[in-house]
């Protein structure tokens, strides 16, 4: 459930009427709903409860600092995978102990910069980091809190470019291996040896996966008991789905991923730590646009958009579904039609759905993306010379603008010229 609606035949976020922001700030821009992203938060949050955990939100679904504030405000850790994620969450005011460092390529720089600002867990994916990483902490008379990302060698059943848990993929240690590197790993003298992390995939619908991943996981931890570890924290990754349409059948609800968890993992005695991004961010925004133009093609009819696959680049990069609604609610009896729904990027990718079931629209007519608060705006670019747009933050009756669309000129004035030119 979102807090997006027809109110009065006005699409509302909360109690703000799309319309009201769009005058404010023009389109395109990202809104999201506060009460939403708490929501999400409390749903996970209830889940687990009973059980010794943490929810550290990935902020890569949504960096913006507004967003890594209320997450902050509601006592979540953070998932940061880079050195600029560890430091947008320090500056959101995420205390070190809260934030989780995952990734498969940390460099030298972003170990150094976390383990001095302070970090909750190292989630290391290879026998190369795990040495990097001791030999940078001794040189810091420092001990890095470790968990190894396992791969469990799951087929998480999701799309290709966001699977992760199967041996061929990039990630993690394979399973097999797993005792012996956890053996280096205590004979290290800059590392201490906490939990076991895995992360398969994301936008996941079904939880079977899940299930066998956490099974295998509760086995390796139990063999890592006997090797002499002390395994205190299971890290599950993220990943559970969230629905993109309203008619297809609804992926599992966190509840239900909670008690997959309980079942499975319960017994061990561990905090459980999770990794959650899109099914907190993605259906706490919209991206809204409007229409430029609605052309007729041969054969078919395009309706382009003031939005591009700059800025919202999931279609064009998964083939991803977006439900796309017109902010001024239809008549009942209006006729739909299909229509190809594109942006102004020259590029034929650039090309948001295919033949789509839309009411009549023409120029300046709002419409709003649905399920785009996570992987929208901080996957965007400025292809084309086009700013990133707005991201707007509604609380109730009150709106702020927190990400500010930039003028041409300072995005101008980022290039520098060489003086010889
Ligand atoms: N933890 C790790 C280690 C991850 O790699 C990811 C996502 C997450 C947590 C959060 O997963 P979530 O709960 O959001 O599924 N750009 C793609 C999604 C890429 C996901 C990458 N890793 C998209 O737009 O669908």
């Amino acid at each position: 459930m979102d807090h997006f609606i027809y109110r009065n035949g006005v699409l509302h976020a909360e109690d703000v009427a799309l319309p009201d922001i769009a005058a404010a700030v023009g389109t395109p821009f990202y809104v999201y709903s506060e009460a939403t992203f708490r929501r999400h938060f409390v749903l996970f949050d209830e889940a687990l409860a009973g059980m010794d955990h943490m929810i550290c939100f990935a902020m890569k679904a949504n960096g913006n600092l507004a967003i890594l504030k209320l997450m902050n405000n509601l006592g979540a850790g953070i998932d940061v995978v880079s050195g600029g994620e560890y430091a947008k969450a320090r500056a959101a005011g995420v205390p070190g102990e809260r934030i989780v460092f995952s990734g498969v390529g940390k460099t030298r720089a972003e170990i150094s910069q976390t383990l001095q600002g302070g970090i909750r867990q190292f989630n290391v994916e290879s026998e190369p980091e795990l040495r990097r990483l001791s030999e940078i902490a001794m040189g810091l008379g420092l001990r890095a809190p470790v968990a190894l990302r396992i791969n469990p060698d799951v087929d998480a059943r999701t799309h290709a470019k966001i699977s992760t848990g199967k041996s061929e993929n990039k990630f993690g240690i394979p399973i097999s291996k797993a005792r012996k590197v956890y053996a280096e790993a205590a004979s290290l003298p800059g590392i201490e040896v906490i939990g076991v992390d895995l992360h398969i995939g994301s936008q996941l619908t079904d939880l079977a996966p899940f299930e066998t991943a956490f099974e295998k996981i509760a086995a390796l931890a139990l063999a890592l008991r006997d090797d002499g570890h002390n395994i205190r924290r299971l890290d599950l990754g993220g990943g559970l789905g969230i629905p993109y349409t309203h008619t297809n059948s609804a992926p599992p609800l966190p509840l239900e991923y909670g008690a997959v968890v309980r079942r499975t993992l319960g017994h061990l005695g561990c905090e459980i730590e999770i990794e959650p991004g899109r099914l907190i961010a993605g259906n706490a925004g919209l991206l809204v646009s409007s229409v430029i133009y609605m052309k007729e093609g041969e054969g078919r009819n395009f309706l382009i958009v003031d939005a591009a696959m700059n800025d919202l680049v999931r279609p064009a990069m998964y083939e991803a579904h977006h439900d796309i609604v017109p902010v001024l609610e239809p008549y009942p009896a209006t006729p739909y039609a299909p229509i190809d729904i594109v942006g102004p990027v020259c590029e034929t990718g650039d090309t948001f759905a295919t033949q789509r079931e839309m009411p009549p629209l023409g120029a300046d007519e709002l419409v709003a993306f649905r399920s785009a608060g996570a992987y929208g705006a901080v996957m965007s670019s400025e292809y084309n010379m086009r700013p990133l747009i707005p991201e707007v933050l509604v609380s109730q009756d009150q709106f702020a603008v927190i990400r500010p669309r930039p003028s041409f000129d300072e995005m101008i004035n980022r290039d520098k010229v060489p003086e010889w030119l």
